[in-house]
């Protein structure tokens, strides 16, 4: 039976690693659709055409090293402001989202375009002070040379630029369930993630 778990937000608010815990707990698919524009905006970088990068991407592209790197995620930012790049990708979200055994996709516009009629709708946030120091850590420890102030406006300027185009924008769903991190520990985000699931579940 398909069950889809949508969880959306702005940069570095905590959606991957609460995505990954919910689909490990209910045995469910997980698919970071942040990597379909990671990967595209990384083939751009030596001058391919954005829909061509959407066009030729592969399974391998979502599995390479080196698409957690700012340059990459802004280069995801401005692929995924065009409107037939994310044409380009909506199929294969679809029915990733509806397999069987159900899935958690997490993005910026699952719960609003991708899929409206998931299951459960999460939309996950913390204050720009804590992802960029979540951010900060997580890249200093992969070897990345950066300060607090640089990511913080790499967050910034991506949010901004997510949340102001025309298609498929950075924005909670109506239906979708707050969860703001700021003061959560990951063990209590991923409880409340999961107490949501189990709710929907037994309706
Ligand atoms: O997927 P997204 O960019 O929204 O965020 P993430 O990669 O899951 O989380 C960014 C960083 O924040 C990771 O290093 C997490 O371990 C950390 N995190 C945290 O410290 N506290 C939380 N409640 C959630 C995430
Ligand atoms: O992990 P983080 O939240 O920093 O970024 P990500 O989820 O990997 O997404 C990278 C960029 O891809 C975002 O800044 C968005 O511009 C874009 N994106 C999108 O437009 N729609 C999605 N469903 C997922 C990502």
């Amino acid at each position: 039976m398909a069950f889809t778990v949508a969880i959306d937000g702005p940069a570095a608010a905590g959606k991957g690693t609460i995505s990954r815990a919910v689909a490990d707990k209910f045995g469910f698919a997980h698919l970071d659709t942040g990597l379909l524009y990671r990967a595209t905006g990384r083939r751009t970088l030596d001058g391919t055409d954005p829909m061509e990068a959407a066009r030729l991407l592969t399974p391998e592209d979502l599995q390479a090293d080196g698409l957690r790197t700012p340059d990459v995620a802004q280069a995801a930012s401005r692929v995924a402001a065009i409107p037939e790049v994310r044409a380009a990708l909506v199929d294969f979200q679809r029915a990733f989202a509806r397999r069987n055994g159900g899935a958690v996709l997490d993005g910026r516009d699952i719960g609003t375009v991708i899929c409206p009629d998931a299951e459960v709708k999460l939309f996950v946030t913390a204050s720009d002070e804590v992802r960029a120091k979540r951010r900060l850590d997580e890249l200093l420890g992969k070897g990345h040379e950066t300060d607090f102030e640089t990511v913080l406006c790499d967050l910034q300027t991506r949010d901004a630029r997510d949340s102001a185009r025309a298609t498929a924008p950075l924005k909670s769903a109506e239906d979708a369930v707050m969860l703001d991190t700021t003061r959560m520990s990951i063990e209590e985000a991923v409880a409340a993630a999961c107490a949501e699931v189990v709710r929907k579940q037994a309706l």
